[in-house]
């Protein structure tokens, strides 16, 4: 049997010498309308012989890569990687379509496994393919987790971290302290989640927790390629990222198998964490799960829930440090709201229409998941054209979102333009035209099942600084760059500011 090679993608140097390979053959096929096996295909770009379109995914910043290239060749593409198929697609309405038409065809993402891993393995959530397993979870983390009334149960838990996340900007504002905004966030976001999952934040393994996650979040940008050259790569025996992968699962299991035991010790497991013990011991009925589905839900949860936010937060905090009217507009309302005696509540949210407007639009602009990625697990006909069974589906939520076909003044900060429509005619408006134009949480059956907690946490953190300091940055603006090479939108240059008291005398503490 051939033994299993251990690569790391972006040192192998096979890619580089086939990179350069095809550029000595390098031909173009435009819009090459059947492939071999006579189907009708969607349109397609140039490509290079052999690697296909694998240079246009290793370029940096994918999404405003793919962004330029739909507006050369079409809003519909057929790419292919080796022989792997991939159709992008980058309008409102082919979105909208797909998902009316294919919502079950594409709620798999199909993506590689690492067996036995807590992370990419195969006893995940996000990596489950949509059968059973899924269906089981999903339904029980609406009713325990991010549904209306699990959010309610859970609001005290919430109320308790942007307490502290408050006293300790108030305790860097008294010293002068200059504050990383991201790791402030990042505190806040993993521990509110940790409690909300589990019944108890990782006290003395916080810091860990905090370094895993943003280790993970480096390694599944990586993942994106690997979803998409898992095939071919396969065959070559070669397996990405496991060395990675099982270090990084061993952690988590160290940290999570902590904590649940002290969990079932003390007897103070969340509603989450004892209808998982009970599923894992058959007394459900509904389906019987593993002790490492738990860690693997759990891991899946925290990583997809925690730099999302933080990154939802930093961005839209940036952007009100670059406008200044906004940031006196959005004062005005929550201390109207709040009427200056008392620090802002998740509660206030449903009456703080500018500052949900702020968020919003800081989403459109700054997706923290810029493109979305599912597979065609059957072969279909769409809009005319054949797709191949197993296709990956990359859906520009990026692109869609800066749209100028759709979205006036795409690449503006304009928040008001959320404020036209209540939130019930803007869904109107989205499926009278019959178009999917704001998708920062992907749609369909498949989406993110962490929306409204997302709303809820980057509202009222974002509320917080803003009612309560101003802020002080190095030079005139914050610099608004995109770190380049990944599959999420960050900041290149993580925002740095320090944090004045607004009022001399804090708000007294709220819990
Ligand atoms: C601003 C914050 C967030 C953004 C922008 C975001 C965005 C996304 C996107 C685009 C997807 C893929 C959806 C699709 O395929 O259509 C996703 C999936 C997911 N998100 Fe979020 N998310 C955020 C916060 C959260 C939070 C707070 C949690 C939980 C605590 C969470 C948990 C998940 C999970 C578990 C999945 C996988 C769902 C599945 O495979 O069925 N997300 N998210």
């Amino acid at each position: 049997m051939a033994a299993r090679t251990i690569v790391d993608f972006q040192n192998s140097s096979i890619f580089i010498l086939l990179c350069l390979f095809s550029c000595l053959c390098y031909s173009f096929f435009f819009f090459k309308k059947r492939n071999s096996q006579g189907c009708d295909l969607p349109p397609s770009p140039p490509s290079l012989p052999i690697i296909g379109h694998l240079h246009l995914l290793l370029s940096p910043l994918n999404h405003k890569s793919f962004q330029k290239l739909s507006s050369k060749y079409g809003p519909l593409l057929y790419l292919r990687v080796f022989n792997v198929p991939i159709i992008l697609v980058s309008s409102a309405s082919i979105a909208y379509e797909i998902f009316k038409t294919q919502d079950v065809n594409v709620s798999t993402r199909n993506l590689p496994t690492n067996e036995g891993s807590l992370f990419f393995g195969s006893s995940g959530y996000a990596t489950a393919p949509y059968g059973g397993y899924w269906k089981f979870i999903k339904k029980l983390i609406t009713t325990k987790l991010f549904g209306p009334q699990a959010l309610e149960r859970s609001r005290g838990i919430r109320a308790d971290e942007v307490n502290r996340f408050y006293l300790n900007l108030v305790d860097k504002a008294t010293k002068k302290e200059t504050v990383k905004i991201a790791e402030e966030a990042m505190k806040l976001i993993t521990n509110s989640i940790c409690k909300i999952l589990m019944g108890k934040s990782f006290s003395e393994d916080g810091e860990k927790v905090r370094g895993l996650v943003s280790e993970t979040g480096v390694m599944s940008k990586k993942f994106f390629l690997a979803a998409i050259l898992r095939k071919p790569l396969a065959k070559l025996g070669i397996s990405l990222f496991k060395k990675d992968l099982d270090s990084i699962s061993r952690r988590y299991d160290e940290v999570f198998e902590k904590s649940i035991l002290e969990c079932e010790e003390h007897n103070q497991s969340s509603e989450m964490l004892a209808a998982l013990l009970e599923a894992c011991q058959g007394k459900t009925g509904e389906y019987k799960i593993t002790r490492n589905h738990i860690k693997s839900l759990f891991v899946d949860i925290l990583v997809a829930g925690t730099d999302t936010s933080t990154n939802a937060i930093q961005w839209t905090m940036a952007e009100i440090l670059n406008n200044p009217k906004i940031l006196e507009r959005l004062r005005e309302e929550i201390d109207s709201v709040t009427e200056k005696t008392r620090l802002i509540q998740e509660t206030d949210l449903p009456n703080l229409p500018y500052l949900q407007a702020v968020v919003k639009e800081a989403l459109r602009l700054h997706p923290s998941v810029p493109v979305v990625l599912r597979s065609f697990q059957e072969g279909c006909k769409f809009r005319g054209f054949d797709v191949l069974e197993k296709t990956a589906l990359l859906i520009n939520g990026y692109a869609i979102m800066r749209d100028p076909n759709i979205w006036e003044y795409p690449e503006e900060f304009k928040p008001d333009r959320f404020l036209l429509h209540s939130s019930r005619s803007f869904q109107e408006d989205i499926i009278k035209e019959e178009v999917l134009k704001y998708l920062p949480f992907g749609s369909g059956r498949r989406g993110c099942p962490g929306s409204n907690l997302a709303y809820l946490s980057v509202g009222t953190a974002v509320g917080v600084m803003v009612q309560c300091f101003d802020w002080k940055i190095e030079g005139d603006k914050v610099n608004m760059e995109e770190v380049p090479r990944t599959i999420t939108s960050t900041m290149a240059h993580p925002l740095k500011c320090t944090p004045l008291l607004r009022n001399l005398n804090p708000f007294p503490s709220n819990v």
